[in-house]
């Protein structure tokens, strides 16, 4: 996912609907110090039911738009 296509999400799109935790949410816990995808799954609890909000790689039918690992290396690369 491209920086631009990242920043189409508003900050209250739901990345983990089994959690209801908002994207918003995520790159707070990010600020926070929490910036690996297990820091954030142990902080906000997303990723942690049916896990397919964490990667690609584990969502392979594409239920989530987004997701936490793409998350991390949005803030990676724009040094959050
Ligand atoms: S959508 Fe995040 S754990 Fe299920």
């Amino acid at each position: 996912m491209t920086i631009e296509e990242f920043e189409k999400f508003d900050m209250n799109y739901t990345v983990c609907e089994c959690f209801d935790v908002t994207l918003g949410t995520l790159l707070d816990a990010i600020k926070a110090g929490h910036k690996t995808v297990d820091a954030l799954m142990d902080e906000t609890d997303a990723g942690t039911a049916c896990e397919l909000c964490q990667s690609k790689a584990i969502d392979e039918d594409g239920d989530r738009e987004l997701h936490l690992d793409e998350i991390v290396a949005y803030a990676k690369a724009k040094e959050i």
